[in-house]
Protein backbone atom coordinates (compact mmCIF):
# COMPACT_ATOMS: atom_id res chain seq x y z
CA UNK A 1 0.00 0.00 0.00
CA UNK A 2 0.95 3.35 -0.76
CA UNK A 3 -1.86 5.55 0.94
CA UNK A 4 0.51 9.02 0.31
CA UNK A 5 1.12 8.44 -3.48
CA UNK A 6 -0.12 9.92 -5.91
CA UNK A 7 0.08 9.12 -9.32
CA UNK A 8 0.17 11.96 -12.12
CA UNK A 9 -0.28 10.47 -14.99
CA UNK A 10 0.41 12.39 -18.89
CA UNK A 11 -0.82 11.93 -21.81
CA UNK A 12 0.08 12.25 -25.55
CA UNK A 13 2.42 15.88 -26.67
CA UNK A 14 2.50 16.51 -22.93
CA UNK A 15 5.99 15.77 -23.43
CA UNK A 16 6.61 18.81 -25.70
CA UNK A 17 5.20 21.65 -22.67
CA UNK A 18 7.04 24.39 -22.90
CA UNK A 19 7.68 24.65 -26.71
CA UNK A 20 4.19 23.26 -27.57
CA UNK A 21 1.01 26.20 -28.09
CA UNK A 22 2.37 28.07 -25.34
CA UNK A 23 -0.55 30.83 -26.23
CA UNK A 24 -2.92 28.38 -24.68
CA UNK A 25 -0.67 26.24 -22.60
CA UNK A 26 1.93 28.16 -21.38
CA UNK A 27 5.72 27.89 -20.94
CA UNK A 28 6.22 25.59 -18.13
CA UNK A 29 7.88 22.35 -19.27
CA UNK A 30 6.26 18.76 -17.97
CA UNK A 31 9.59 18.94 -15.30
CA UNK A 32 8.78 22.55 -14.30
CA UNK A 33 5.41 21.07 -13.32
CA UNK A 34 6.66 17.58 -11.47
CA UNK A 35 8.78 20.28 -9.66
CA UNK A 36 5.96 22.02 -8.67
CA UNK A 37 3.91 19.27 -7.85
CA UNK A 38 7.03 17.71 -5.81
CA UNK A 39 7.15 20.79 -3.41
CA UNK A 40 3.30 20.87 -2.69
CA UNK A 41 3.49 17.22 -2.32
CA UNK A 42 5.81 17.82 0.76
CA UNK A 43 3.94 20.28 2.18
CA UNK A 44 0.95 17.94 1.99
CA UNK A 45 2.56 14.94 2.94
CA UNK A 46 2.37 13.58 -0.22
CA UNK A 47 4.40 11.56 -2.54
CA UNK A 48 4.33 12.08 -6.55
CA UNK A 49 5.28 9.60 -9.56
CA UNK A 50 4.57 11.60 -12.49
CA UNK A 51 5.08 9.86 -15.61
CA UNK A 52 4.17 11.18 -19.28
CA UNK A 53 3.74 8.28 -22.48
CA UNK A 54 2.07 9.34 -26.59
CA UNK A 55 0.75 5.93 -25.88
CA UNK A 56 -2.78 5.20 -24.56
CA UNK A 57 -2.09 1.48 -23.71
CA UNK A 58 0.64 2.85 -21.35
CA UNK A 59 -2.05 4.99 -20.00
CA UNK A 60 -4.08 2.23 -19.13
CA UNK A 61 -1.32 -0.23 -17.28
CA UNK A 62 -0.44 2.75 -15.32
CA UNK A 63 -3.82 3.24 -14.15
CA UNK A 64 -4.07 -0.37 -13.13
CA UNK A 65 -0.41 -0.19 -11.58
CA UNK A 66 -1.99 2.99 -9.28
CA UNK A 67 -4.56 0.41 -8.25
CA UNK A 68 -2.39 -2.80 -7.15
CA UNK A 69 0.44 -0.28 -5.83
CA UNK A 70 -2.89 1.21 -3.17
CA UNK A 71 -2.13 4.82 -4.59
CA UNK A 72 -3.84 7.56 -2.60
CA UNK A 73 -5.05 9.15 -6.50
CA UNK A 74 -4.62 9.73 -9.72
CA UNK A 75 -4.45 12.87 -11.55
CA UNK A 76 -5.13 12.21 -15.16
CA UNK A 77 -4.48 14.89 -17.80
CA UNK A 78 -4.80 12.56 -21.02
CA UNK A 79 -4.76 14.88 -23.52
CA UNK A 80 -6.31 14.38 -26.74
CA UNK A 81 -6.96 10.92 -25.50
CA UNK A 82 -9.66 12.45 -22.95
CA UNK A 83 -11.65 12.93 -25.83
CA UNK A 84 -11.48 9.88 -27.54
CA UNK A 85 -10.67 6.71 -25.50
CA UNK A 86 -13.27 4.65 -24.14
CA UNK A 87 -10.48 2.38 -23.24
CA UNK A 88 -9.34 5.23 -20.24
CA UNK A 89 -13.17 5.36 -19.57
CA UNK A 90 -13.05 1.49 -19.04
CA UNK A 91 -9.62 1.45 -17.00
CA UNK A 92 -10.63 4.23 -14.27
CA UNK A 93 -14.20 2.41 -13.71
CA UNK A 94 -12.48 -1.11 -13.22
CA UNK A 95 -10.29 0.35 -10.48
CA UNK A 96 -10.73 1.60 -7.09
CA UNK A 97 -8.36 4.60 -7.07
CA UNK A 98 -9.88 7.61 -7.48
CA UNK A 99 -8.88 9.84 -10.78
CA UNK A 100 -9.09 13.31 -11.16
CA UNK A 101 -9.31 14.73 -14.77
CA UNK A 102 -6.81 17.69 -15.16
CA UNK A 103 -6.33 19.87 -17.95
CA UNK A 104 -4.28 22.95 -18.49
CA UNK A 105 -6.71 24.92 -21.11
CA UNK A 106 -10.49 24.57 -20.69
CA UNK A 107 -11.49 22.14 -23.10
CA UNK A 108 -15.33 23.70 -23.01
CA UNK A 109 -14.00 26.67 -24.41
CA UNK A 110 -12.21 25.46 -27.30
CA UNK A 111 -13.61 23.18 -30.42
CA UNK A 112 -16.56 21.22 -29.86
CA UNK A 113 -14.33 18.05 -30.20
CA UNK A 114 -13.09 19.04 -27.20
CA UNK A 115 -15.97 19.21 -25.48
CA UNK A 116 -16.95 15.32 -24.60
CA UNK A 117 -15.03 13.69 -22.47
CA UNK A 118 -14.61 10.06 -21.53
CA UNK A 119 -12.18 10.69 -18.95
CA UNK A 120 -14.69 12.96 -17.25
CA UNK A 121 -17.52 9.92 -17.25
CA UNK A 122 -15.19 8.21 -14.53
CA UNK A 123 -13.39 11.23 -12.63
CA UNK A 124 -14.54 11.85 -9.29
CA UNK A 125 -13.38 15.33 -10.07
CA UNK A 126 -11.66 17.88 -12.38
CA UNK A 127 -9.19 20.90 -12.79
CA UNK A 128 -8.71 23.00 -15.78
CA UNK A 129 -7.88 26.46 -17.33
CA UNK A 130 -5.55 26.97 -14.84
CA UNK A 131 -2.49 26.79 -16.67
CA UNK A 132 0.13 24.49 -14.86
CA UNK A 133 -1.73 25.29 -11.19
CA UNK A 134 -4.32 23.27 -12.89
CA UNK A 135 -2.14 20.46 -11.37
CA UNK A 136 -1.13 21.82 -7.86
CA UNK A 137 -5.05 22.62 -7.75
CA UNK A 138 -5.90 18.89 -8.27
CA UNK A 139 -3.50 17.68 -6.43
CA UNK A 140 -4.82 19.91 -2.99
CA UNK A 141 -7.86 18.05 -3.85
CA UNK A 142 -6.44 14.63 -4.28
CA UNK A 143 -5.05 15.50 -0.45
CA UNK A 144 -8.53 15.89 0.52
CA UNK A 145 -9.73 12.58 -0.60
C1 LIG B 1 -5.32 19.30 -22.75
C2 LIG B 1 -6.57 19.64 -23.55
C3 LIG B 1 -6.79 18.62 -24.64
O1 LIG B 1 -7.94 18.97 -25.41
C4 LIG B 1 -5.61 18.56 -25.59
O2 LIG B 1 -5.79 17.54 -26.54
C5 LIG B 1 -4.32 18.39 -24.86
C6 LIG B 1 -4.10 19.16 -23.66
C7 LIG B 1 -5.01 20.38 -21.69
O3 LIG B 1 -4.25 20.09 -20.78
O4 LIG B 1 -5.49 21.52 -21.81
O5 LIG B 1 -3.43 17.67 -25.31
O6 LIG B 1 -5.54 18.09 -22.06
Amino acid sequence: MSANLVYVLNGPNLNLLGMREPEIYGSDTLDDIAGMLEDRAQELGLEVEVRQSNHEGHLVDWLHEANAEGAKAVLLNAGAYTHTSIALLDAIKSIKVPVIEVHLSDPMTREPFRHVSYVGMGAVGEVKGLGAQSYVVALEKAAKL
